[in-house]
């Protein structure tokens, strides 16, 4: 099974994280969610942090079985769940694969398409270049001015030196295996139509992995199927909002669960 965090007491609330950090990225979220009256939960997906890598081929599709494996455990009927980037793309396979186990979903700094061949092809060079190089050392360097917006770039050292930190301790082999199963993930727009239940999209302004028309595109297929569906853009943060802007993204999933 994952090893996961867990939080507080009350309804339960998933926060699955990205790539290619650990449980860490929620830290600032776990404390004030639990004590608003929530059960918060954040699993290490497979390969990183705590969790051990998955046999299996590389899916979403494992990530989101794994993530149940956990709920089931905990004896957990139906979650809130929430997913930042990586994250999001397992959400989305909750929603193909166990929509029944979903109260209700926040897509935090991701999107619903799926890779076009050359973000694909990309994926898989960077796998093998990270198993080749026995390390994420150069990954860290090649992806945190993407992940971190250009005010953080800037203005917080410290955030940057703590992404660099998580990224390099995780294992080349988890990072190999989540770039795999994220090149063959589907597209997911019309999994999010057909969810019906409420929806939070939130994203960095300063994103340009996920960038606001990815919001957007999400929004709109979530409204289109009837789901309660709010919008929130976290201004002077990039890919990586949760802990780019700590506060604001807690006060939004506060206030988006108090309407829940
Ligand atoms: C993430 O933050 O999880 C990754 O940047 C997602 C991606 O590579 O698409």
């Amino acid at each position: 099974m994952l090893h996961f965090v867990e939080t507080g007491q009350g309804d339960p609330v998933v926060l699955l994280h990205a790539f290619p950090v650990d449980s860490a990225l929620w830290a600032a979220q776990r404390h004030p969610i639990a004590q608003a009256g929530f059960r918060v939960i954040t699993p290490d997906l497979p390969g990183f942090g705590g969790s051990r890598l998955a046999e299996a081929e590389p899916s979403v599709d494992v990530m989101a079985d794994e993530v149940v494996g956990v709920l089931d455990h905990l004896g957990i009927t139906r979650a809130v769940v929430g997913g930042l980037s990586m994250g999001g793309y397992v959400t989305m396979a909750l929603l193909r694969r166990h929509p029944d186990r979903l109260r209700a979903i926040a897509l935090v700094d991701t999107k619903g398409d799926a890779d076009p061949p050359a973000a694909a092809a990309n994926r898989h060079a960077v796998a093998a270049a990270v198993e080749a190089a026995g390390s994420t050392s150069d990954l860290a360097e090649t992806m945190l001015p993407n992940l971190l917006g250009a005010t953080t770039r800037a203005e917080r050292p410290e955030v940057v030196a703590a992404v660099r930190r998580w990224i390099t301790a995780q294992p080349p082999a988890a990072v190999a295996w989540a770039q795999r199963a994220m090149a063959a993930r589907p597209g997911s727009l019309e999994d999010i139509a057909a969810f019906g239940r409420p929806v939070l999209v939130l994203h960095g302004a300063e994103d340009t992995i996920s960038p606001a028309a990815d919001a957007r595109a999400m929004v709109e297929a979530a409204r289109l199927g009837g789901s309660p569906t709010r919008l929130v853009e976290v201004p002077a943060a990039g890919h990586l909002t949760a802990v780019e802007a700590p506060e604001p993204v807690t006060q939004a999933l506060l206030d988006w669960l108090g309407t829940l």
